[in-house]
């Protein structure tokens, strides 16, 4: 008799990831140009880090906060949606998660059987895609349209939908694309969900950092959708707190029970520790935002300043937010992304991510990722120059 793997087929069908795997080989490569990681490379601004200290000798992090974080931290959170998201909250409609990554596995958890449909306006960040398939639901994609800058596709989206379609998945500013979807666009979305009554699962981890006068628009902040959307966010970008791996999500009262069900399975609380320096984050100075995003701008510019110099390799969209963008490879060889990304590794000592990583409409395509400095951005097409010249 065949012997059964002791994996579940569920887990077992999960590909290798491609971010890692580009990481593990670029470890490989001396002096590699890395441009593979949606990472903030700046440290955690110093008055965070003095919160987190200061709680730590006050001794206020031993112990589990309440499954749905600091009363303190939710209210603080509910004046920023209202200020920024024009989401009026309650703190009883907050839950602090893990990142953004738990909220959103846990709001994915607690939408969908096993066989209900999610769909994914693709690319998409591969993660979310992986969150689908961990909970037994199936990932379905409906194509954005690249030649209007990774638009969303409302028709798409709408002959998607099926009998066991749950709901919709969608980042923005989006990972990978750097696309900021426009208020018009969300709130036709809005009007779909609410005609096929389907839920909406955001990630808006890129909220602050879009560019040219696009701007973050949240869904939840539409009335109508109150009790059908959970929006996640996190602190991870918006100031360089990757590593304290603490964000939140909001949805209305009824949904957060709920919600919170699959939280503490996956985490019973936030991190203390990281929920205090949360804490410092959102009551202290708030320039250090404005910093990061000029940043983020001005490595756009010089990324697509050095794309153009490169003709005939790459086609790209502008990014309007995130710090990524996601250039089609016109080349030949560019059609298998995985083989092209590890050749420009090996020879070219440069490292990106292959688009295929980021659904079906990925491939053919690069992930760059401009949250580096200048001189990473230099290197990597100093040699790429050299490469395809
Ligand atoms: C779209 C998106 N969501 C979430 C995350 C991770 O968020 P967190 O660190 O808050 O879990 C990333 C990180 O790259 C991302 O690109």
């Amino acid at each position: 008799m065949a012997k059964r793997s002791i994996v579940s087929d569920r887990v077992a069908k999960i590909g290798k990831s491609a971010i890692h795997e580009m990481t593990r080989l670029s470890r490989d490569v001396e002096d590699v140009a890395f441009l593979s990681w949606a990472k903030p490379t700046s440290g955690t601004p110093e008055h965070i880090n003095a919160g987190a200290i200061e709680a730590i000798r006050e001794g206020l992090c031993g112990g589990y906060s309440g499954n749905a974080g600091l009363p303190e931290l939710r209210q603080e959170i509910c004046r920023k949606l209202k200020r920024d998201n024009r989401i009026d909250a309650d703190p009883s409609e907050i839950l602090v998660t893990v990142g953004a990554i738990e909220g959103l596995s846990a709001a994915v958890m607690a939408l969908i059987d096993p066989g209900d449909e999610v769909i994914l306006p693709s690319p998409t960040y591969s993660t979310h895609v992986r969150q689908v398939v961990i909970a037994s639901g199936k990932p379905v994609f409906a194509a954005t349209i690249e030649d209007d800058g990774f638009v969303l596709d409302i028709d798409a989206i709408r002959a998607a939908i099926t009998p066991k379609t749950r709901a919709i998945l969608y980042c923005s500013p989006s990972n990978p694309t750097g696309t900021t979807f426009s208020e018009k666009q969300i709130r036709e979305l809005a009007g779909v969900a609410l005609e096929h009554d389907l839920a909406v699962i955001t990630d808006e981890a890129y909220e602050y950092f879009t560019f040219d006068g696009h701007e973050h628009f949240s869904i939840g902040s539409i009335p109508e959708m109150r009790g059908r959307v959970i929006s996640c966010y996190t602190f991870t970008k918006t100031y360089a707190m990757t590593g304290w791996r603490i964000g939140y999500l909001h949805a209305d009262e009824e949904l957060i029970p709920q919600i919170t069900k699959a939280h503490i399975p996956l985490a019973i609380c936030a991190p203390v520790v990281s929920q205090y320096a949360a804490l410092a984050a959102l009551k202290g100075p708030q320039e250090c935002v404005g910093k990061f995003r000029e940043h983020y701008r001005s490595m756009r510019d010089l990324m697509c300043e050095r794309l153009d110099r490169l003709p005939g390799v790459f086609q790209y969209a502008k990014p309007s937010g995130s710090y990524l963008m996601f250039p089609r490879i016109l080349l030949d060889e560019g059609r298998d992304s995985a083989a092209f990304c590890k050749k420009l590794l090996r020879e070219a000592r440069v490292s990106t991510t292959p688009g295929s990583a980021f659904g079906p409409t990925g491939e053919g395509h690069l992930r760059l990722s401009f949250c580096v400095t200048a001189e990473e951005i230099d290197k990597a097409f100093d040699r790429m120059e050299q490469y395809f010249g």
